[in-house]
């Protein structure tokens, strides 16, 4: 098999003995154990409302949509963000027709403080920023920047399950967090995901618009003895987006384990450090701001001739990855070509090393070594 960049693991027996419990119970819909999940994370973060979905890409969708109907900003209206990421964060802008502004990122893979500034208009409205890799970069500059100028903030926490600032786990400044359980994220169900607004009655709309737009509680509220209960009304044009108790199930056990495996994610970081922080001017490491608890949901290096080494690590049976292409080379985005010069940089000299919890300390060395005669080389 070699070594993986990603391999989720799994508290299995646990897992299937909650996944039993659905299907005991006949219950593997929405409801049951999708609101448990709802409750734990609200308590784990700490904040005030959550929605579990079947991604994050639909909750990245969801934010976008209902601020700009709800705070009624127009079509083309602009939202920064970040050419350095999954594009579901750039397509949440676009499909909501308004337009992705790109700013730019430096070494810690995250927009910069600057850059967002430079790039606000009159037609800003919101921040899109993402924690790449569970880091935070500039967070808390951003939000300032934010408050500073009347912008919403989106924060896609799709990396940062878990990931603590100064202690705390951040978030509650953003208008909306939205967070991803897909099968290789630090806390993994197989899909799914959670949205957390800020706001109790942008929770209450989320919660309609993925479902359909039904409002299921319009009749039984209305209706004392409950005979219409199999009525309800339809508010708006909606989406297939809540999850499902099957995949909150495994959610709730992984939870529990979240803590401890992050612990050990971030020694592999500090093992990978190391080795690789004796060669600054060969090998740049992703830099992790003070305060920041990273989820180190990934570990990016940017190294000259990074597809070369690239193939040195296959031919080690050792597969890492790229996160991410500068999603400006995309034809949808390509009108800021030019914009994000350092983006451009680590489109083509970023790697991400395997991180897993299967690693060991060994597989780390091994990795470490293959990486040390190449730039040596
Ligand atoms: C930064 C970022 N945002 C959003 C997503 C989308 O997550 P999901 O697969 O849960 O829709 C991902 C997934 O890889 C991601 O990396």
């Amino acid at each position: 098999m070699g070594i993986q960049l990603f391999k989720a693991k799994y508290e299995v027996d646990e897992c299937l003995a909650e996944i039993r419990e659905c299907l005991e119970v006949g219950w593997t819909g929405m409801g049951f154990k999708t609101v448990k999940f709802e409750e734990a994370w609200k308590e784990y973060t700490g904040l005030p409302f959550a929605h579990y979905l079947n991604s994050s890409t639909i909750g990245l969708y969801m934010a976008v949509d209902i601020m700009k109907e709800q705070y009624g900003w127009e079509d083309d209206d602009e939202i920064i963000t970040t050419p350095i990421t999954f594009v579901s964060s750039n397509h949440a802008i676009l499909k909501s027709h308004m337009k992705p502004v790109f700013a730019d990122v430096d070494e810690t893979m995250c927009m910069t403080a600057e850059s967002v500034k430079e790039r606000i208009t009159d037609k800003t409205r919101a921040v899109m920023y993402v924690g790449l890799g569970g880091n935070l970069g500039h967070y808390e500059e951003i939000v300032k920047i934010c408050e500073e100028n009347d912008l919403k903030l989106i924060l896609d926490a799709a990396h940062m399950a878990g990931t603590r600032l100064n202690g705390e786990i951040p978030g509650k400044e953003a208008e909306v967090v939205v967070y991803s359980f897909q099968a290789v994220k630090n806390l993994p169900t197989a899909d799914s995901g959670m949205i957390c607004f800020k706001r109790g009655e942008f929770d209450e709309i989320v919660r309609k618009k993925c479902w359909l737009g039904i409002n299921k509680d319009t009749y039984s509220r209305s209706s004392d003895s409950g005979n219409y209960k199999w009525r309800y009304d339809v508010e708006y044009v909606g989406d297939k987006g809540h999850g499902n108790s099957v995949m909150a199930a495994i959610g709730l056990v992984q939870l529990k384990y979240l803590d401890r495996d992050n612990a050990y994610r971030r020694q592999l970081v500090n093992w990978y450090r190391e080795r690789l922080s004796k060669y600054p001017d060969k090998i740049k490491l992703v830099r992790i701001e003070e305060g920041c608890e990273s989820a180190c949901h990934l570990f990016q290096i940017c190294v000259d001739k990074r597809d070369e080494l690239m193939m040195a690590l296959n031919a080690a049976e050792i597969y890492p990855g790229v996160h991410y292409a500068n999603n400006i080379n995309y034809r949808m985005y390509d009108y800021a070509k030019g914009t994000c010069p350092y983006a451009d940089y680590v489109s083509e000299h970023t790697l991400s090393l395997p991180m897993n919890l299967y690693l060991t300390y060994d597989d780390v060395q091994k990795i470490c070594d293959v990486v040390e005669k190449f730039i040596n080389k």
